[in-house]
This record gives C-alpha cells, sequence and structure tokens, in this order.
C-alpha cells in the first residue's frame, strides 16, 4: 500500500501575535494542513481561539503558488453541533470532535457534513473506540490522541500506538478511504514508529515550532517516514 501522509502542523505552538505570518512560514516550509486547537477551558483545561481566528487565518492557509492548504479544525469544546456550524463558516475544511463531548455524535457528525466540511472522531488517550462500530461508515477522520488534550509539549504515550493499529484494523475492514491522524508528542525521532502502526496524518506542534528552522524540522519528518 502506498499513503501519502501529511504533517500537519499545530498552531496552538505558534507565536500568537504573528499568526497570519507564522501560518505562511510553516506553509512555506512544507506544511500540508494546518491543525487549530480550539479549547473552551470546560472540557479540557485550558482556553485558545474560536471561529474569528480561524476566519482570521483562512486567507493565509494557502501555499506561496496560490493553493489552499486544509484547516484542520480539532474541536475540544462544548457545545459541539452550533460551534462545529461556527468553523464551517469561519472557512475550516476538516472539523473533528470528541465523540464524549456530545450528547448526539451521530448528529453531530451530520451537522458537520450539512455544513460542507470533511467530519473526524477523536479519541482521547483513555478512549474506546466502540462508537465506530457505528459511525466508521459516516466519518472521514480519525484522531488519535497521543497526549492528554489541553496543552502542547506533553510526551508521546505508547499506548496510543496499539489503538492506531486497533484503528487502521477498523479502517481496513470498513474499505472507506479514511485519514488516521495522531496528535500530541510526535516529533521527527518517533514519528516512523506512529506511521508503523498505521497513522497517515501526523500533528506536531512544539516540535516544528519550538526551532527556528520549520523547514528542517518537518524534512527530518518526511526523511524519517521515507
Ligand atoms: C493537544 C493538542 C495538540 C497539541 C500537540 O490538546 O490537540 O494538537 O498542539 O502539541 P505537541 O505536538 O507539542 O504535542
Ligand atoms: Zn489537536
Amino acid at each position: 500500500m502506498s499513503t501519502t501522509y501529511r504533517i500537519a502542523p499545530s498552531i496552538l505552538s505558534a507565536d500568537f501575535a504573528r499568526l497570519g505570518q507564522e501560518v505562511q512560514s510553516v506553509i512555506a516550509a512544507g506544511a500540508d494542513w494546518i491543525h487549530f486547537d480550539v479549547m473552551d477551558n470546560h472540557y479540557v483545561p485550558n482556553l485558545t481561539f474560536g471561529p474569528m481566528i480561524c476566519q482570521a487565518i483562512k486567507p493565509h492557509a494557502v501555499t506561496p503558488a496560490g493553493q489552499p492548504v486544509p484547516l484542520d479544525v480539532h474541536m475540544m469544546v462544548q457545545p459541539v453541533d452550533a460551534l462545529a456550524q461556527a468553523f464551517a463558516q469561519a472557512g475550516a475544511d476538516l472539523i473533528s470532535f470528541h465523540p464524549d463531548a456530545s450528547a448526539h455524535a451521530h448528529r453531530s457528525v451530520q451537522a458537520i457534513k450539512a455544513a460542507g466540511c470533511q467530519a473526524g472522531l477523536v479519541f482521547n488517550p483513555a478512549a474506546p473506540l466502540d462508537v465506530l462500530d457505528w459511525l466508521i461508515e459516516e466519518i472521514d477522520l480519525i484522531l488519535i490522541m497521543s497526549v492528554n488534550p489541553g496543552f502542547g509539549g506533553q510526551s508521546f504515550i505508547d499506548s496510543a500506538l496499539r489503538k492506531v493499529e486497533a484503528a487502521r484494523r477498523r479502517i481496513q475492514a470498513c474499505g472507506k478511504d479514511i485519514r488516521l491522524e495522531v496528535d500530541g508528542g510526535i516529533k521527527a525521532d518517533n514519528i516512523r514508529r506512529v506511521a508503523d502502526a498505521g497513522a497517515d496524518t501526523f500533528v506536531a506542534g512544539s516540535a516544528i515550532f519550538g526551532q527556528r528552522d520549520y523547514r528542517a524540522v518537518i524534512d527530518a519528518m518526511r526523511k524519517a517516514l521515507a
């Protein structure tokens, strides 16, 4: 199987005072998607940014050649449906939510798709994948958390690898084209292990924005994946 790997820098670790420029720089350095971590200090213990910031960065999410770069919105917020609607209007391309944050996960997936976005489900480190029994055919993305959501710069939780393997088996059994993304603690020196477990899309915040040369980090990640 040939896999197209995608690297999705999380702007949670970018310089918020220069967000548009940071988005442009990381795209020029080779980012495939822009990962946008939305936190409400309620579902998770941190507060970040909302639809207005998403809308503000949208015009910056293009390659130097003018190709749009997908905005990958990771919602760690409640209520899911109303905010998903707002992010869809603010230019999100993919919207993912934690099923335990929604009273009606199937309805939330439908709401995201009806708003014209791709829909993803996110699984915390201790969350089972059971909801996929009923929802895998409806979604475009599975996002496995390899840290507890809320903060950048945490260490990778190894049990996530087993969950990535289990998610990959479910995708294969379903036969649908579904992205398998992993979020938290990913660096050039562990990305290969995550890919070997079955992931094809990699969120990385501090590993990229914590270095001066974004391209050097992204190139090192691609080299590890090659
Ligand atoms: C954590 C966020 C992650 C975070 C990853 O709640 O969902 O996207 O930014 O950051 P790093 O790559 O620093 O672990
Ligand atoms: Zn995230």
